[in-house]
């Protein structure tokens, strides 16, 4: 598997298992023991997905290293602030029966739309994860859609900056501002949804590419991703797209292709505006 490196120095597999909405156990632990047999080691969850408890048992039963393993978890936003975070890490670590994280993330800035005070709490929910991060219960911090308004405002009072932000990302959502202003500031980029949650794989520009490519439609956006030097999270059921979504290395898409790929417009994914959600609270 691929790595990236942190600015922190550790390193990063390029491709993770995504698991938003993957629940049910039995599942989890034929993707993980399928995942572990193909070379993926990155997990990643949170705790608003319900299913840490599942991983943490599958993982152990399977009888996987906890050092084959990068497990990345993100706190949920009912436990912003200082002592909130910490102890939901703490609650996250027992149900993922480990005692650290390799990765551990802000699920969702606080909003302007939500809170007066939102730069505080997220410097608050912040200084906690660098407590965290201090402790050694977290091997690196980071945060997930933050937009450049929320770094800076982060970065008043931030001792470490985030390792990683983790985005929505894929064709038709290129994120070309916020992934540059990100690398000037040695902050890693994940995409999250990179196949726009399965909604962009019915593209015909995509579609058309992956033809002339001899690819799927799912493996260009991959390797469009991986080719911009970002980590990408793919989610699937099926253990077969597992090894569909790593074979991505072996092969490239051009600058031309690139540039087309940047230009198709938005055609679906999730498509949250971190600034505009309120029902995130
Ligand atoms: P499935 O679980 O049936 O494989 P995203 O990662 O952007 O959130 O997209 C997830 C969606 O994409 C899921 O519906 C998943 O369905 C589907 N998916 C994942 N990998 C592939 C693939 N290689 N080919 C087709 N669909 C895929």
């Amino acid at each position: 598997m691929v790595e990236l490196e942190m600015v922190n120095g550790i390193k990063i597999p390029q491709i993770g298992m995504g698991t938003w909405q993957i629940n049910d156990k039995d599942i989890l632990q034929e993707l993980i023991k399928a995942g572990q047999e193909l070379g993926y080691s990155l997990i990643d969850t949170a705790a608003a997905y319900s299913n840490e408890m599942a991983i943490g048992k599958a993982w152990t039963q399977l009888g996987i290293k906890r050092e084959d393993l990068f497990l990345s978890d993100k706190v949920w936003n009912s436990n912003r602030g200082f002592e909130a975070v910490q102890s939901a890490c703490r609650k996250s670590l027992k149900k993922l029966k480990t005692d650290y994280l390799d990765l551990y993330l802000i699920h969702w800035p606080a909003s302007p739309k939500l809170y007066d005070d939102w730069e505080i709490l997220n410097a608050e929910t912040w200084r906690g994860m660098e407590q965290l991060y201090q402790e050694g219960l977290v091997r690196s911090i980071g945060v997930c859609n933050f937009k450049p308004h929320h770094l800076e405002a982060l970065s008043k009072t931030a001792q470490v900056m985030p390792m990683v932000n983790q985005v929505e990302f894929h064709p038709g959502m290129p994120q070309q501002e916020l992934i540059t202003y990100c690398r000037e500031r040695g902050i890693g980029v994940e995409a999250s949804s990179p196949l726009g949650n399965g909604t962009v794989l019915a593209n015909a520009q995509l579609k058309e590419l992956a033809k002339v490519k001899k690819k799927t439609v799912a493996q260009i956006c991959l390797r469009y991703g991986v080719e911009k030097g970002l980590v990408v999270l793919p989610k699937t059921t099926s253990p077969s797209r597992l090894q569909e979504n790593l074979a991505v290395y072996d092969w490239e898409l051009s600058v031309e292709e690139m540039r087309m790929i940047d230009a198709i417009p938005y055609c679906g994914g999730i498509g949250i505006d971190p600034d505009e959600v309120t029902e995130f609270g």
